[in-house]
């Protein structure tokens, strides 16, 4: 048998750490994110097995080091095929409950090693001992607050609570003053680490993950997702110091880092006050006004449809979640290509929320094939869409709500959106005339240029490609 040491180990924990970094950068682009993809997967074995080696080090056939490798092996077993399963299960459209139910375990595990390492006595003493304590009152703070904000947000993503905002009329203080209890205790139990002051810390981390994530309303919480992310990555590098594990350190710090630059990027994008929200909405009032719209609406049908793209120059595609949940990107390529083989410009206008996840439009019309070079971001084609002849909205909603733009009173007023009603003619395809995630009414369907396609959104592009092929 070959002797591997610890410092085998940490060598290949360097190897995954680096694999990790390029995987990240991978998968920042769509043409490397295959490879990005892979290099993960090797940085992960690599970390297994090196992890297992470590187990094994030294202490071959001896009783504790059997008793590691066999829970090693069943928590290997066990995580891998119940991971295995969901991904294969998953619909996309329920990726971020699934990710916000991940984040939790993060979370979870987190607060349990913090548990251990005070319940452990390393027999640490002096700054040490004081180093010790502080890691473990931050590990577990942290990780419970991602624990508990990481369940509501789950619990909101799948639509088991209502996504809109728990406003208290004390919530600013509840939140600060959690924050300056955590402080105060941290500074007592380092100088005097006894186990009701880790209760009470669990149980304010607790209830303020809870809180945090209840006083965010449906349209911020893609921001929130990307939040928590960002908490699971800081919650696994505080057990990193813990368990003196370097690749947990680095792993979570990128995922912590990644994490919050992305929450600051969506801020942006969404005309959003990145402290405000990493605050639990601090600063964001509930509106008392009554958001009803009303007017007449107008139908329209697959066929007039399909005569108003032949007629049209140029066509900008806007679509949404519901293009997912109709599964409709497949049909929505095929009417790309007949619009383009006839002349058409068609091109996509993508909103950086658009969908459930970031991101999640490029997914699926990465994979109907759809050209990269005709997708465009927000920003790029809003300019353009007056001079538009006809914009397709496929199951999206809010993206496309004026209200954000025109109603300083709506519970989205700020948030930049693809100004759809400036095109000479607006289709939106949808079931009904609901609200979207946001639960705002829209007011774009009530628009003298706007008509309504009703129905899913795959049954009508695959109506409006056959009349296409009829002339
Ligand atoms: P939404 O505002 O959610 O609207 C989607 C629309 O699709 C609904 O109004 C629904 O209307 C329609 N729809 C559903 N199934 C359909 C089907 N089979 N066929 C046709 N239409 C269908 O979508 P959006 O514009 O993409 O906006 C995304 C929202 O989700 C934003 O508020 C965003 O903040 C939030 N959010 C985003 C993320 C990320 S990271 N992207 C994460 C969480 C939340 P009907 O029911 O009438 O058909």
């Amino acid at each position: 048998m070959i002797a591997v040491t610890g410092a085998v180990a940490d060598a290949a924990y360097i190897v995954a750490a680096m694999l990790f970094i390029l995987s990240l950068a991978g998968l920042s682009k769509h043409e490397t994110s295959r490879r990005g993809v892979v290099f993960g997967i090797v940085g992960m074995v690599i970390a297994l097995a090196a992890t297992l080696a470590a187990i094994t080090a030294g202490a071959w056939g001896q009783p504790q080091a059997t008793l590691g490798l066999g829970l090693f092996v069943v928590a290997v077993v066990v995580g891998g095929a119940i991971g295995l399963w969901r991904a294969r299960v998953v619909e996309m459209t329920g990726m971020p409950e699934l990710i916000a139910l991940l984040h939790s375990f993060v979370g979870l595990a987190a607060v349990l090693v913090g548990w251990n390492g005070a319940l452990y006595d390393r027999g640490l003493s002096g700054a040490l001992a004081n180093i010790h304590h502080a890691e473990v009152f931050v590990g577990v703070f942290i990780g419970a607050v991602t624990f508990t904000g990481s369940i509501v947000a789950f619990l909101k993503l799948s639509a088991r609570i209502s996504s809109r905002p728990l406003v208290l009329p004390v919530k600013n203080i509840l939140n600060v003053g959690a924050l300056v209890l955590f402080v105060a205790l941290t500074v007592w139990y380092v100088m005097s680490p006894e186990l009701w002051i880790l209760v009470v810390v669990t149980a304010v981390a607790l209830a303020l993950g809870w809180h945090l994530v209840a006083s965010i309303g449906g349209g911020d919480m893609p921001v929130v997702i990307s939040m928590l992310n960002s908490y699971s990555g800081w919650a696994a590098a505080a057990a990193g110091f813990l368990l003196d594990n370097d690749l947990l350190i680095v792993t979570g710090a990128l995922v912590g880092s990644s994490g919050a630059y992305l929450s600051y990027i969506m801020c942006k994008a969404m005309n959003r006050s990145f402290i405000s929200v990493i605050a639990g909405g601090f600063g964001i009032e509930a509106s008392k006004k009554s958001h009803d719209v009303v007017g007449e609406h107008r139908e329209i049908d697959a066929k007039s449809t399909a005569d108003l793209l032949v007629g049209a120059s140029t066509v900008v595609i806007m679509p949404g979640y519901g293009m997912a949940v109709a599964q409709a990107q497949h049909g929505v390529a095929d009417l790309v290509q007949k619009l383009r083989e006839r002349g058409v410009e068609v091109r996509f206008g993508i909103h950086p929320v658009a969908g459930r996840l970031p991101g999640h439009m490029n997914v699926l019309l990465a994979e109907a094939k759809v050209p990269y070079d005709i997708v465009l971001e927000m920003d790029e084609i809003n300019d353009d869409l007056s001079s538009t002849d006809v914009v397709l909205v496929i199951g999206a909603n809010d993206t496309v709500n004026p209200s954000a733009a025109e109603d300083p009173g709506s519970p989205i007023a700020g948030m930049p959106v693809l100004r759809a009603w400036e095109a000479r003619e607006v289709v939106v395809f949808k079931r009904s005339m609901a609200s979207g995630y946001a639960g705002v009414p829209n007011p774009l369907f009530y628009r003298e240029n706007a008509q309504m396609l009703f129905g899913d959104a795959k049954e009508k592009v695959e109506e409006i490609v056959f009349q296409l092929s009829l002339n």
